[in-house]
């Protein structure tokens, strides 16, 4: 098969590709390298430099067709940015993902996979959290995250359009030679790896009064290979009929900000520096998944489960790249 990659220099596009290619796919990744890095993408995929909110750029994308299948991971997908400059947001996630849609519709192409985020939840009326929960985001992020599946299901009704939407929890961990690196970081695990591997300022801890056992935010991290391979499985299904869906994926147990710190502490048997400050707007107390749904119909079962597993993996990766992908490229 032949799949169209949108976003497949980034994090998690990235480790997908490579799992595609293993699993004898040809794959060609869309992406402008704007949070992306050309060092990600594997060899065996072709690489077209461009944006996916533009339809030159896209069409050239397809022209490499005929194309099997989409998997959509460009977005911009910072929570406390989102609040910051929503309008960027809306334009960029929704505003950019039409675009999409109406050329993969242009081109036939029935079978899509979304990257959508537990963002679209909110504040939890329950935890796990089941795709059966009420979605009322607390930012703007998970709000264009919601559009963007609402899209895709009108989509399915008007143009017969399959779609997975796959809602990550916390994506982290490292893959090999494929790891986290944004500019700015903005995510726990790897600024507090940044901090234990350089000093520096001394990480915030944003809150330390939400209802929770120790009063700091409580998430659920998945590895980015367990990621990569819900990807695959999702790929399956839409190819086997299977009809369009939500499914959570996350590892079902939560960890609290304070927890986290303790973990890479272990890990790199380093000390982190750390402050408290205030809460970050839009962060929900608690997200942690219940994913029987993915495991059920997608048959996908989460590895790498241990956090000192998912944060051992990135400091290794820190470690070998403290510049990031500049470390090798130049
Ligand atoms: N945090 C800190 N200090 C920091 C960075 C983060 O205390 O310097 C806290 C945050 O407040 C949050 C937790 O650590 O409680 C995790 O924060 P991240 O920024 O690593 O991740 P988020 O939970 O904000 O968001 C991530 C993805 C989103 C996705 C969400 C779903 O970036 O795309 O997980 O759970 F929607």
């Amino acid at each position: 098969m032949k799949y169209l990659v949108i976003g497949g220099a980034g994090y998690i596009g990235s480790v997908t590709v490579r799992r595609l290619l293993q699993a004898g796919h040809d794959v060609v990744v869309l992406d402008d390298l704007s949070t992306g890095h050309r060092a990600a993408v594997s060899a065996g995929a072709i690489l077209v430099e461009g944006s996916y909110g533009n339809a030159a750029d896209l069409a050239r994308a397809l022209a490499h067709g005929p194309i099997d299948g989409v998997l959509h991971f460009g977005a911009r997908s910072l929570v406390g940015d989102s609040v910051r400059d929503p309008v960027t947001y809306y334009e960029a996630n929704i505003g950019a993902a039409t675009t999409l849609v109406r050329g993969v519709l242009g081109a036939g192409i029935r079978s899509f996979v979304f990257s959508s985020t537990a963002a679209v939840y909110g504040e939890p009326q329950q935890v796990p959290i089941t795709e059966g929960h009420r979605t009322v985001p607390t930012n703007p992020y998970g709000w264009t995250k919601l559009a963007v599946e609402q899209l895709l299901m009108a989509c399915g009704r008007s143009h017969g359009l399959r779609s997975v939407c796959l809602r990550y929890f916390n994506a982290a961990g490292a893959s090999g030679e494929l790891g986290e690196d944004h500019a700015p970081e903005t995510h726990l695990i790897p600024v507090l790896l940044r901090n234990a591997l350089r000093g520096g300022e001394p990480v915030t801890v944003f809150g330390r009064d939400y209802p929770t056992h120790d009063g700091t935010c409580v998430r659920d991290y998945i590895h980015v290979d367990d990621l990569a391979s819900a990807h695959l499985r999702a790929l399956e299904y839409l190819d086997g009929g299977g009809a369009s869906d939500v499914f959570n994926l996350g590892n079902g147990s939560g960890f609290s900000v304070l927890e986290v710190i303790h973990t890479v502490e272990e890990v790199t048997d380093r000390q982190v520096n750390w402050i408290y400050g205030e809460r970050r707007e839009g962060d929900p107390a608690r997200l942690v998944a219940s994913s029987q749904k993915a495991q059920q119909i997608l048959g996908w079962v989460p590895d790498r489960v241990r956090l000192s597993d998912i944060a051992g993996s990135a400091w290794a990766w820190h470690q070998a790249h403290p510049e990031g992908y500049a470390t090798h490229s130049g």
